[in-house]
């Protein structure tokens, strides 16, 4: 934690785009609430930190970020009760992890008081944004780019961190239909893959466009030695149940992206009885599973999809089909974490910080 004393200022719109917008049927990530957050960092501190009306960047060309991706980010949603009071889902993991990728990617570590405790403001500010719909919420996306106006490859002096908020509805409206890649690879041993890293998502939409054309709605991508393990699932991290087993790739080679909602899954489903595995994985050990037919469920976890059912998983020629309808676990673990959000179950872990 950095010893600060950073003030956020604020200054409000005066012409709200609310009126007249509509809550409902929202896509992901489309529509933006009233204000952001705007902070530089500028001579070795952190300094402006403003909440202001949501307004354009002005840029340079020379622009650091703009060629060579020094930039990251992280996703969080705020809830409301039924009472009205809105709530952000376990912020503070998603703030250490801010920090991780920032230091992996060279970048300065923001402070509490810009991360949090501007969060927290932000979202006061545009409560009224945060949908009471199922399947929605409002999606807080906080992140940082290097601002220096030079090309030279280096670390930048200079950078800006920024917090935009989106109401929004379901990221994957229905299950899915995952490619296992052996071609393509998302992260290496050594690599970037633990980080939230914008280019860790630029570098994964050739493969997925090339599954796409193949008729699957995302891959499941696999180690980049052996093509053998089983990573992540597009831009969510990977739970199966096999017999009484909830098994997932763990976070030892630091290829995965520690997810806060697959660490909410794992805690929920050790709640409901399963035995929790953070192991590798492998796609032979899976394909064996389903032979023996005690594969039950494969289902993605990750803030935007939070829990995202899988109906087919395709190794080579191999095609696993399940019957998502009779599904139980991932559906549960879903009805848990939207219960404990929206207040209708008690937040037994602490995961829920008032704004
Ligand atoms: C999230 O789940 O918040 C993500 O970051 C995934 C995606 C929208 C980039």
């Amino acid at each position: 934690m950095l010893a600060t004393t950073i003030d956020v200022t604020v200054n409000k719109t005066e012409h709200s785009k609310l009126a007249g917008f509509s809550l409902e049927n929202l896509p992901f990530g489309r529509d933006f609430t009233d204000h952001m957050l705007e902070a530089d960092y500028e001579g070795g501190e952190w300094k402006n930190a403003e909440i202001k009306p949501y307004q354009p960047l002005l840029l340079s060309p020379s622009l650091a970020a703009l060629h060579y991706g020094q930039a990251i980010f992280e996703g969080i949603k705020a809830y409301k009760n039924a009472e009205g009071d809105a709530f952000i889902f376990r912020p503070y993991d998603n703030f250490k992890r801010f920090n991780i990728s920032a230091e992996r990617m060279a970048m300065p570590q923001v402070p509490e008081e810009i991360f949090i405790e501007g969060m927290k403001q932000l979202v006061a500010l545009d409560k009224a944004w945060i949908p009471q719909i199922p399947d929605h919420s409002l999606y807080i996306r906080p992140f940082m780019f290097s601002s220096d106006e030079v090309i030279g490859v280096r670390p930048s002096e200079n950078y800006k961190f920024l917090n935009i908020l989106s109401p929004t509805g379901p990221y994957y409206n229905a299950p899915m239909r995952i490619y296992v890649e052996e071609q393509y690879v998302r992260a290496v041993p050594g690599g970037i893959g633990y980080a939230k890293a914008a280019g860790n998502y630029g570098s994964s939409m050739y493969a997925t466009a090339q599954a796409k054309k193949k008729g699957y709605d995302q891959v499941l991508w696999t180690d980049a030695f052996e093509h053998k393990y089983v990573q992540e699932i597009g831009t969510m991290n990977v739970i199966f149940i096999i017999g009484d087993k909830a098994i997932t790739p763990d976070l030892g080679a630091g290829t995965i992206l520690a997810g806060v909602t697959r660490d909410s899954a794992l805690t929920l489903l050790k709640e409901a009885g399963f035995t929790v595995e953070e192991r590798p994985l492998s796609i032979d050990e899976i394909i064996d599973a389903y032979k023996a037919g005690v594969l039950y469920e494969v289902f993605g976890t990750g803030t935007a999809a939070t829990i995202t059912m899988i109906k087919e998983l395709r190794y080579k020629d191999f095609v696993m089909n399940f019957d998502t309808d009779k599904w139980r676990t991932a559906p549960t673990i879903k009805k848990w974490l939207t219960d404990i959000r929206e207040g209708r179950r008690e937040d037994k872990y602490g995961w829920m910080v008032k704004v």
